[in-house]
């Protein structure tokens, strides 16, 4: 039998918008020695293109090319488009809410799910999103499906926010995130589920280390038989 080492690992956060699922995956892949890969982060990138390029980000057809044309890197801790760093520019509430309506697209999808893939295929992973346990690698070798209390994203996309120098209005906050789940949710393709073999981590009340802590020691389990990482 093959050692569990000499295969690439896959290690798939999904979850709600400000689960927290971006701070605790960065944390893993830094422990691990992974990638980190941001999956939101290429969505919101295909949106800003199009916000430039004045295309509603209802036209399936327009929306499916630029997808297909982005030349998205994506290098420890920045993210560019066609050579051009746009890490900040992605996190407007234009980008958020653009993001999760390109996101609807199947052709959009298609091109996401074929750049996560080549990304995933040869290297070990943390990757974050809403499809990656369910679509993007069903084989993953472990799934968690992160969860808080609404009311808690929330205020931790506020503070994140704040931290920015931004100064948001929670309820306005709120609403936005609540509607982008409701989108993330229901839409026909590769809606924002628990895969029936992920794990459900509420982090309710949990700090970051506890969070963290807990998914190690299911990677442990699942992995390296309850061995640490070398
Ligand atoms: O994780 P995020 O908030 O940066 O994601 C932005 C939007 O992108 C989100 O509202 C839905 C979409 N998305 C998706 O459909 N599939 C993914 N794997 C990741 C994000």
């Amino acid at each position: 039998m093959t050692s569990t080492h000499q295969q690439r690992v896959v290690i798939a956060i999904d979850g709600p918008a400000g689960a927290g699922k971006s701070t605790i995956a960065k944390r893993l892949a830094q422990r691990l020695g992974f990638t980190y890969i941001d999956t939101g982060a290429m969505y919101r990138v295909v949106a800003l293109w199009g916000l430039r390029q004045n295309v509603a980000m209802t036209d399936m057809h327009r929306m499916e090319q630029l997808a297909i044309a982005a030349d998205i890197d994506l290098a420890p801790g920045r993210i560019s488009l066609n050579g051009e760093d746009v890490t900040e520019a992605i996190r407007t509430p234009e980008a958020s809410s653009g993001a999760s309506q390109v996101a609807v697209i199947p052709g959009v999808r298609r091109a996401m799910v074929a750049k996560q893939r080549e990304i995933g295929q040869h290297t070990n992973v943390v990757m974050e999103g809403r499809d990656i346990g369910t679509v993007v690698f069903p084989d993953a070798n472990v799934k968690i499906y992160l969860d808080d209390d609404p009311g808690e994203r929330a205020r931790r996309r506020a503070e994140e926010m704040r931290a920015k120098g931004e100064n948001p209005d929670l309820r306005a906050l709120a609403a936005q995130m609540r509607e982008r789940d409701q989108r993330d949710s229901t839409r026909a393709d590769s809606p924002l589920a628990q895969a029936p073999d992920a794990i459900y981590l509420d982090s309710t009340g949990l700090s970051l280390d506890e969070v963290e802590e807990a998914i190690l020691k299911i990677v442990r389990n699942r992995i390296t038989n309850g061995k640490d990482f070398s």
